[in-house]
């Protein structure tokens, strides 16, 4: 029967390798950088509301969704999304979902290995003196000398995507399961060790009043537009990454379970790092809006002002890293899948040519912080381009559309059997927001963003 179809590419040994290697894709610098800078530059609670709002009404349903096409298709998402189509007798156009998946990766996995190499960088920089006396000022040129030196970014940057390409080229399951079963609990450990430490020696009060308090007048069309991003981006939704694992899992486990263990997990560590790094932007008069530096700046002078710091430090950002790693190894997974069904390739030359090509746009992002810093058309330099495009546009379009196929073009047959609970109450919710509330929350946000016109003008 076509519903137990076998997996082209092996399945995991169980429900919780899914879990796991999902959250792995989840939680990773979404979290634990964008989530705080976001945060900062767009006020505070009413954006944390907005994003909690959105992660929990059309996040965790369009989840379900991207996993129910990877299970039922068990193909790389592109071919998934042609098998179902053929099945249900739909047109085979909606491939094209899984294509601009696959650019959607590309363009995500360029910026995002910058960030990550920046996260590989505080490695080493930890363990130099520098680090160890950094006040709120020496902080800030610390990140001001790694990202004006284009030599050292693309080091970092390298390293960093070499390691993901070679992880890939060598098959997921294996250098993945071994990485997210020990690794992901321990930075789950550390992070909230270290929420506590900034909470006592922080200004908590600031912080939690900061998180919470809503003041709706920062609630732009804008930064609700953000906010879906963040959603978007921080579950690891519209590009693919969940259909693919999805594909590998196991005929028996239950889907909306599994999917809503992932969305809290991840909404979990997003909300324990905004309580780890606003204490102490507070305490230390640190600017709030800084942009995409104040994950690094902030850590930097509590790891210098902290016990053993040092050791802290090193293994937060080693952490950190691993982190970005698993959610870097999903991004890139997607495509090489693809082309390794539908162009016959192997996986070796597969890994090794996206991953290079993903390396080349990588740069043009890295020399936007120096060579290329006055080269912004429309306002934004390279990088934020293409984190303003996957993470604003591509993911939510993506997501958009993930709705429609599954809410209202695959048969409901198809869909109740692989959604698999026996509770008709839950599915029946799950579809009404997938069918309505996505589609529709999606489609108002993109026509009221101002972004939206700046893209198409
Ligand atoms: N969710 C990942 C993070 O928060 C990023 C990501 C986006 C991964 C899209 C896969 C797909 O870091």
């Amino acid at each position: 029967m076509s519903s137990t179809r076998e997996s082209l590419h092996g399945l995991w040994s169980s429900r919780w390798v899914f879990i796991l290697a999902a959250a792995g894709s989840a939680v990773g610098l979404g979290n634990i950088w964008r989530f705080p800078y976001l945060t900062g530059e767009n006020g505070g609670g009413a954006f944390v509301l907005v994003y909690l709002g959105f992660v929990l009404l059309i996040g965790i349903p369009i989840m379900i969704a991207e996993t129910i096409i990877g299970r039922r298709g068990r193909r790389s998402p592109v071919n998934a999304i042609l098998l179902i189509a053929e099945e249900e007798s739909l047109s085979r156009h909606w491939s094209a979902l899984g294509l601009m998946g696959i650019i959607a990766g590309f363009l995500t996995l360029s910026f995002y290995s910058v960030v990550a190499g920046w996260s590989l960088a505080y490695v080493y920089f930890v363990l130099t003196s520098s680090f160890a006396t950094a006040n709120s000022l020496s902080s800030e040129a610390i990140f001001t000398n790694l990202i004006s030196s284009p030599v050292q970014l693309l080091f970092w940057h390298t390293l960093f995507i070499g390691s993901v390409i070679w992880i890939v080229s060598k098959g997921v399951s294996l250098g993945l399961e071994r990485a997210v079963k020990i690794l992901m609990p321990l930075l789950f450990v550390m992070l909230v060790l270290m929420m506590i430490y900034s909470l006592l020696v922080g200004d908590a009060l600031s912080a939690t009043k900061y998180l919470f308090a809503t003041d709706f007048s920062s609630l732009t069309s804008d930064v609700i537009l953000l906010a879906v991003g963040q959603a978007f981006f921080s579950l690891s939704l519209g590009m693919g990454a969940l259909m693919i694992y999805g594909s590998y899992l196991p005929h028996d486990a239950s889907i909306p379970r599994t999917c809503l263990i992932v969305g809290c997990v991840d909404t979990l560590v997003a909300l324990l790092a905004g309580f780890l790094i606003f204490p102490i932007v507070f305490a230390y008069g640190l600017e709030a809006g800084q942009g995409p530096g104040l994950v690094f700046v902030t850590l930097t002078v509590a790891f210098a002002d902290m016990p053993f710091g040092q050791v802290f430090g090193f293994t937060f950002f080693l952490l950190l890293t691993v982190a970005a790693w698993t959610s870097a190894i999903s991004l890139l997974e997607p495509v090489v899948a693809w082309s390794v069904e539908s162009k016959g390739w192997s996986r070796n030359s597969s890994s090794w040519l996206a991953g290079c090509l993903i390396w080349l746009i990588g740069i043009f992002c890295l020399l936007s912080f120096n060579e290329l810093k006055d080269f912004t058309p429309g306002g934004r330099n390279i990088f934020d381009w293409s984190e303003y495009i996957s993470a604003n546009v591509l993911l939510p379009l993506g997501g958009f559309l993930v709705a429609v196929f599954v809410g209202w073009r695959v048969s409901r047959m198809t869909i109740a059997s692989e959604f698999g609970a026996n509770s008709a109450k839950l599915f029946n919710s799950w579809l009404f927001l997938l069918k309505y509330c996505a589609p529709i929350a999606v489609t108002i946000v993109f026509l009221n963003s101002s972004g939206l016109d700046l893209l198409f003008r």
